[in-house]
């Protein structure tokens, strides 16, 4: 077998990471979720998850990956006996579907950068949901869906340094860079002020009447974002080759996604206010609905739109090429295929099972809500009970290779992973099965009834 692939820089690992966790999660799902759960209440809960459960997470993720140097699927079956032996196919599972419709609202994304650049954004809200209809349903969004697919074969067909880490390098410096001066030309937007209360004072009575919805939507969104719970950093930590500072790496990536999360929060917010549309507007579409709406109304939005959809597209582009990768490892390591071959058969694969959701937004919605709402968690939870208490003494030992003695942090870190993450995470996967019922004979249910 040809030597395992791994990354050329200690920087390349980070920005693949960070690559990785940057994304529509950001940009597009946070303030989204953010408008629908009720404001900064969710963002401090979504905060806590962030730093109590998902960063001890990740850093589970990185041992098992490093340990191994496998394969999700794989480096579960290497390190567990018994019923933790086939894990790791529910990571593969899930991979498999968040990209076949994350795909499509990348394509979105990048359908809007063209309407950008035509000046044809609608400025009323009615005008931009029709809009928003013709781009997110039908031949328009398959087309876009299929590029957006083919332009990640190419990155994860070029491999580990050539393919993943050069477009990194370019993409997370743009990325960030974009994004503080979207944020300093917002801050200039009249109604700033108005929406940054809305975004930043949290109303702790809405989260005492609404806490059901609001924790399984902020501990779904941490895991998403951090690209948690299927296995992506697990496969990033398998190409690292060499034993460094996991704790402090995992830092940086945390830090930097959350940062990019909460500078959506000042773009978007103060557009939304200062075009006079409601933020709370909920759904999948609502964020472009509204913002093309926003972009309309103001001077320069078309090429001011232009530009930040076109962060988000690459945004997207150096997340789901991560997600690719896990799927792809999984080929190459378990069955020997060559990696061109895997990447493009899996695609084709990927690609349909994500048609369905360009017929309308609900399948996207019913997509969206299973990964985010039970399977990431999911993942997470099984994560944490096993490195937590089935594999705690090496993991501790692995953890500490490139640090040195972790003394009591190390266990802190087993003991978060052992209790809160395990049993929050099970009140979390429990309450987003019941609110997927909820959804599935509710809206979903009317749906069905009126569309068929
Ligand atoms: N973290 C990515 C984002 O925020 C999405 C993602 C989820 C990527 C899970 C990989 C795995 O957009």
């Amino acid at each position: 077998m040809a030597q395992r692939e791994s990354w050329a820089t200690r920087t390349g690992f980070i920005l693949a990471a960070v690559g990785s966790a940057v994304g529509l999660g950001n940009i597009w799902r946070f303030p989204f979720q953010v408008g629908q759960e009720g404001g900064a209440g969710f963002v401090l809960i979504y905060l806590l998850f962030i730093a109590l459960i998902g960063f001890p997470v990740m850093l589970a993720e990185f041992v098992i990956g490093r340990r191994t140097e496998l394969n999700p699927v794989g480096a579960v079956k290497q390190l567990a006996a018994g019923r933790f032996r086939y894990a790791g196919w529910l990571f593969f599972t899930t991979g498999f579907l968040i990209l076949s419709y994350y795909s499509v609202v990348a394509g979105w994304t990048f359908r809007y950068v063209l309407l950008g650049l035509q000046n044809d954004y609608v400025a009323d809200v009615a005008g931009a949901e029709q809009q928003f209809l013709s781009v997110a349903s039908g031949l328009d969004a398959v087309l876009f869906h299929a590029l957006f697919m083919l332009a990640i074969i190419v990155i994860v067909g070029f491999g580990i340094r050539r393919g993943i880490e050069l477009a990194v390098k370019v993409m997370v410096p743009a990325i960030i860079v974009i994004m503080i001066g979207m944020a300093i030309y917002a801050f200039t937007l009249e109604g700033s002020g108005e929406a940054y209360a809305y975004y930043l004072s949290p109303d702790f009575g809405y989260i005492g009447s609404e806490w059901q919805n609001i924790l399984p939507a902020a501990a779904g969104q941490a895991f998403f974002t951090l690209s948690l719970g299927m296995g992506v950093m697990i496969t990033y930590a398998s190409y690292l080759g060499e034993d460094r500072n996991l704790a402090e790496d995992g830092l940086i990536i945390v830090g930097f996604d959350t940062f990019i999360a909460l500078l959506a929060g000042l773009v978007v917010f103060p557009i939304f206010f200062s075009a006079g549309v409601n933020p709370g507007s909920p759904g999948a579409g609502a964020v472009f609905v509204t913002l093309a709406a926003a972009f309309g109304e103001i001077s320069f939005g078309g090429l001011i739109g232009a530009i930040f959809f076109f962060t988000v597209a690459i945004a997207a582009l150096s997340s789901a090429i991560s997600i690719l990768e896990v799927v792809v490892s999984y080929l190459i390591d378990e069955h020997g295929m060559d990696r061109l071959s895997a990447t493009t058969i899996i695609s084709v694969v990927i690609f349909l099972v994500g048609l369905p959701t360009t017929y309308d937004i609900v399948v996207l919605d019913l997509y969206d809500k299973l990964v985010n709402d039970i399977l990431l968690v999911s993942g997470g939870f099984l994560i944490a009970l096993f490195v937590g208490w089935e594999i705690s003494d090496f993991a501790i030992d692995e953890l500490e290779q490139g640090i040195g003695d972790l003394g009591s942090w190390g266990i802190a870190w087993l003991w978060l992973l052992r209790i809160p993450a395990v049993i929050g995470l099970l009140v979390v996967v429990l309450l987003g099965i019941s609110g997927y019922y909820d959804f599935l004979t509710g809206d979903f249910a009317g749906w069905l009834e009126q569309t068929v």
